[in-house]
């Protein structure tokens, strides 16, 4: 392979490896933490990097560049799923790399896309006939009941579980159990039968939304006053007010306590 042809390789991989200088936040990191160093290993070479580092951080003070395989950092985009695999141990874990701190020998390796069928439909035209799940995904019949997408899923997600109300037509059942699928596609990557769960549970949360829950009423009041115009006025006053206005307006602002009941107001109900 050519020098040229090297380099597009290297630059198409989803983490970059650099040789040179580390991140200027990696380097910050070392001269606060001074912690001490752990071998991990990552794609198969050794380093040793701070404990107490999440596996995205340790990549990145082992001089990886994230380019893919990296997104919100507080484990909700999926984009950082992870394999590891401790010496000595048989079982393949999972872990997202921005949350998981490393351990000592660790086995390392990022998934940051799997190629998984997705299909193509018109959601308007669908409607909450479980057939039509089933035309779209006829794979989903493929599930041998293994449970290794359960046994795969960084979200503690019941999987297999929500396969199972798909394959019975619950969509709703299967729009529950996956409502904190985060789409990192690890359970796909392990699948015996091939499906691509997270792109089913998908379609089923978006039936679930838009064709089965009940509509919400208070929702539907408060749409038809803000078209009405009952917040114009306030609306008005905020864009006019300063910078030092909107500041303390926000500051002083009342906050629904985290423990509130369905029935909290706030004290002022001038914007209700
Ligand atoms: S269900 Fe699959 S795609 Fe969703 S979070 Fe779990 S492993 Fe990731
Ligand atoms: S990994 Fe695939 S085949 Fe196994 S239970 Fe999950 S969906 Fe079914
Ligand atoms: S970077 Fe988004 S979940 Fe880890």
């Amino acid at each position: 392979m050519s020098a040229k042809a090297r380099k597009k390789k290297s630059t198409a991989t989803a983490v970059k490896h650099r040789t040179k200088k580390p991140a200027a936040t990696a380097v910050k990191e070392e001269k606060q933490t001074a912690a001490k160093l752990i071998p991990i290993y990552i794609m198969g070479k050794r380093y040793e990097v701070p404990e107490g580092l999440t596996i995205m951080k340790a990549m990145e003070y082992a001089g990886y560049i994230l380019i893919r395989g990296c997104g919100c950092r507080g484990g909700t985009c999926g984009a950082c799923g992870t394999f590891y695999r401790k010496p000595g141990d048989y079982k393949l874990q999972v872990a997202l790399a921005c949350q998981k701190t490393v351990e000592p020998d660790m086995y390392i390796a990022q998934i940051p896309f799997f190629p998984a069928n997705r299909a193509a439909y018109d959601f308007a035209k669908l409607t909450t006939a479980p057939e039509e799940v089933f035309k779209l995904y006829p794979e989903l019949f493929r599930c041998v009941a293994c449970n290794s997408c359960t046994k795969a899923c960084p979200q503690g997600i019941e999987v297999m579980d929500a396969i199972s109300a798909l394959k019975q037509g619950n969509i709703a059942e299967a729009a529950r159990l996956s409502f904190d699928c985060i789409q990192c596609g690890l359970c796909t990557s392990r699948c015996f039968g091939e499906l691509a769960q997270y792109h089913m549970f998908q379609l089923a949360r978006r039936i679930y939304g838009a064709r089965i829950i009940p509509r919400a009423e208070h929702l539907a009041e408060m749409v038809k006053a803000v078209n009405e115009g009952r917040y114009d006025r306030f609306l008005d006053e905020l864009k006019q007010a300063k910078e030092d206005e909107l500041k303390k307006l926000y500051q002083e602002r009342e906050v629904e306590p985290m423990t509130a009941g369905e029935d909290w107001k706030p004290k002022d109900t001038t914007y209700l």
